[in-house]
């Protein structure tokens, strides 16, 4: 290896990085050193190190990210993975009774949809999902990732609810943005991880935000103040809940009063903040 972008990397991105170009383990190079790589992978290893010194989020490098336990696969289609994200999942969970109908919308590699079909078949609880994006790469990323994990969802591309109309989903053909399903067609929870971040947020210039969809980030309808997406979500997410179904949204730092205010707004009975492991408010937890 060339090795001066390999060794101004941390530590922990250079293991991650032998380990994923070489398949062996980092306990090997703690032993042996890296002097006995092939050509091939000293090669993949210098390209992946300049290409990460020059901003390239790891897990694109690497084609995964580990949340909530399990290991997603990603590319710039789809949002990587946050460690905070994984209070939606927890507290989602916590709603899911035995045979929940869930919606995840906005779902990217699809990582908080799966992670709650998993942890709850782990409690013997049986989840019907649906979820949506707007984003063809993004839901062809998903399917390859349900499909590793062994789990079943409805998938449906489109405009947050309108997606449900079409004709795929084994929801009502006929449905339109405005209508209501029955009630059998609802859903226990609602959970979404929207777009969030305003337009001119400077952090967007910064770290794997730089690589990552804007419309993952930001949304295709860029708004001031970030919260675009999240208004129209809570709009319609009444029609398609169940009577004391729970919209579950995660939102910036600052959003927390603007998001739950809405919620209040838009009929729903109670609307709780959560924060998520750095004590940060992350999530808002609705309850028709
Ligand atoms: C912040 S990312 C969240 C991805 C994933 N759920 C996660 O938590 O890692 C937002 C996702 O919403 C999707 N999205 C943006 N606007 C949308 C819209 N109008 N309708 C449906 N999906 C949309 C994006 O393509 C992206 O995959």
């Amino acid at each position: 290896m060339t090795e001066p972008d390999f060794l101004r990397l941390p530590r922990l991105e250079q293991w991650a990085l032998l380990e994923a170009a070489t398949g062996r383990p980092r306990t090997f190079f703690l032993r042996e050193g890296t002097g006995g790589l092939s050509p091939a992978e000293s090669g993949l290893v210098d390209r992946w190190a300049r290409q990460r010194s020059q901003g390239q989020p790891l897990a694109y490098l690497l084609g995964f990210r580990e949340f909530y336990g399990y290991r997603f696969w990603v590319n710039p289609a789809v949002l990587i993975p946050r460690a905070e994200t994984e209070l939606l999942v927890e507290h989602g969970l916590a709603v899911c009774g035995p045979d929940a109908r869930l919606l995840d919308l906005g779902t990217g590699s699809g990582c908080i949809a799966i992670s709650i079909i998993k942890a709850a078949a782990a409690q013997g609880k049986r989840i019907a999902a649906w979820a949506t994006d707007q984003s063809a790469g993004a839901l062809a990323t998903a399917k390859n990732n349900a499909c590793w994990h062994g789990v079943s969802v409805q998938w449906a591309l489109g405009d947050w609810f309108e997606a449900l109309g079409s004709a795929q989903v084994g929801l009502d053909q006929q449905q339109t943005l405005t209508d209501r399903p029955a009630e059998a067609l609802r859903f226990d929870l609602i959970v979404s991880n929207p777009p969030y971040i305003a337009a001119a947020d400077p952090h967007l210039q910064e770290g794997d935000l730089r690589f990552e969809p804007a419309e993952a980030l930001s949304g295709i309808r860029k708004t001031q103040d970030g919260l675009g997406e999240t208004a129209r979500i809570i709009s319609q997410a009444p029609n398609w809940l169940r009577p004391g179904g729970s919209l579950l949204l995660e939102h910036g730092w600052n959003q927390q009063t603007a998001v739950a205010a809405l919620c209040k707004k838009a009929g729903f009975s109670e609307a709780i903040g959560l924060r998520d492991l750095t004590g940060t408010p992350r999530a808002v937890h609705a309850r028709l």
